[in-house]
């Protein structure tokens, strides 16, 4: 048997919730998979085209089956798959663990072999698996294992998106069920605080993701710029700036969690794309090793509290990849000491650093590195061990 690589990295791709919610049909999943490929994003490497909830029908058909609404998607999935797969794209698409989706549309329990099957059928190879209208007395942690199983066994290479917004202690079961992802959080907002609350909430969860189940801090809100039609996730909570944009894909990216855009590619400005586009932060997200990120306090901690970090994450060929946080407000010294990462001066090491946004060579250093960070902002360097 040949091992798959699905889903051994961090996923790549775009899902239509943040912006679009129940507002989806055929033409726009078409329009984002032409733009995968003439903009750039797929050559960057993004791959999956994700439709969220709302694409069914409310009821099942009489055979039990779930039923692409014909008004949103009148050429039918298998249709839209073979578009999508002519372009060397991956089609994902969406159900949920309880007997409703979060928007009240048919969920797959206790049809989940049949979806499976449904789903083989038309040719998907994502499938994200929702949390809402679960039976109170089953047990969701054997609801993602059925599913699992089911996926697994329905004939085609399927990525398992788990989305249990990281209840019931599922980082610690999640990987035995066979989810290659796992939504570790609630649902994010299109604003500063939300980004935050959301990285803050992870950093001690470093030792839980790696190769084939990702921790999934959420999708991404960067360009969206306040752009949902849902007030809930941005319409009415604002937006945020292409310097917390910048912030939010450098904490996704080194924290190793899968980077699913979730703004309007249609519409996306210069800056959006500097930021999706940025092939040293997706090399970061993508090392095939997948360490997680551990935080360093900058001292002294008693100054700096818990929104001042730098993250550090070991890459597959050595180099070291740290992120400069300063999820705070006014300018900060963010210093590094190399001690912390296991390079006292006495290994005779240096580190040669490479600036990862500015992409410029930033020259080499030892014993320690002090950025000053503005609020809101970040340095993401790589760094390269050398003889001092
Ligand atoms: C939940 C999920 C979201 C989205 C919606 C769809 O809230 O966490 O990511 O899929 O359901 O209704």
């Amino acid at each position: 048997m040949t091992i798959s690589k699905t889903g051994m990295l961090p996923a790549l791709g775009w899902n239509s919730w943040n912006t679009f919610t129940w507002d989806i049909n055929e033409t726009l999943i078409k329009e984002v998979a032409d733009l995968f490929v003439s903009e750039g994003y797929q050559e960057a490497g993004y791959e999956y085209i994700v439709i969220d909830d709302c694409w069914s029908l409310r009821e099942r058909d009489e055979n039990g089956n779930l039923v692409a609404d014909p008004k949103k998607f009148p050429s039918g999935m298998k249709a839209l798959a073979d578009y999508i797969h002519e372009k060397g794209l991956k089609f994902g698409m969406y159900s949920c663990a309880g007997t409703h989706t979060c928007a009240g549309y048919p969920g797959s329990f206790e049809h989940e072999f049949q979806d499976a099957a449904q789903f083989a059928a038309w040719g998907i190879d994502f499938l994200k698996y929702d949390y809402c209208f679960k039976p109170r007395q089953i047990n969701g942690e054997l609801l993602y294992k059925r599913m699992g199983i089911a996926l697994k066994n329905c004939g085609r290479d399927i990525l398992f998106s788990a989305c249990n917004w990281g209840e019931d202690n599922v980082y610690q079961w999640i990987r035995e069920s066979g989810a290659h992802m796992y939504r570790s959080t609630g649902d994010i907002q299109d604003n500063w605080d939300s980004i935050k609350n959301l990285a803050l909430s992870q950093l001690e969860k470093e030792c839980y993701t790696g190769n084939y189940c990702h921790n999934d801090i959420d999708m991404l809100v960067v360009g969206m710029h306040g752009g949902s039609n849902n007030d809930f996730i941005g319409s009415k909570v604002g937006g945020c700036t292409d310097t917390e944009y910048k912030t939010h894909f450098s904490l996704w990216a080194l924290m190793g969690s899968p980077l699913m855009i979730g703004c309007d590619i249609r519409k996306a400005s210069k800056e959006t794309k500097d930021i999706l586009l940025n092939k040293d932060l997706i090399a970061i997200n993508q090392d095939p090793e997948c360490r997680g990120a551990y935080r360093i306090k900058p001292e002294p901690q008693w100054f700096h509290g818990y929104d001042a970090f730098m993250l550090v994450k070991l890459l597959a060929n050595g180099d070291l990849a740290i992120g400069f946080f300063n999820l705070g407000e006014g300018n900060r010294e963010l210093p590094l000491l190399f001690w912390d990462m296991g390079l006292p001066y006495a290994s005779g090491t240096a580190l040669s650093l490479y600036d990862c946004w500015e992409h410029k060579e930033l020259g080499t250093f030892t014993e320690r590195f002090a950025p000053t960070v503005a609020a809101h902002d970040c340095l993401v360097v790589r760094a390269k061990v050398v003889k001092r």
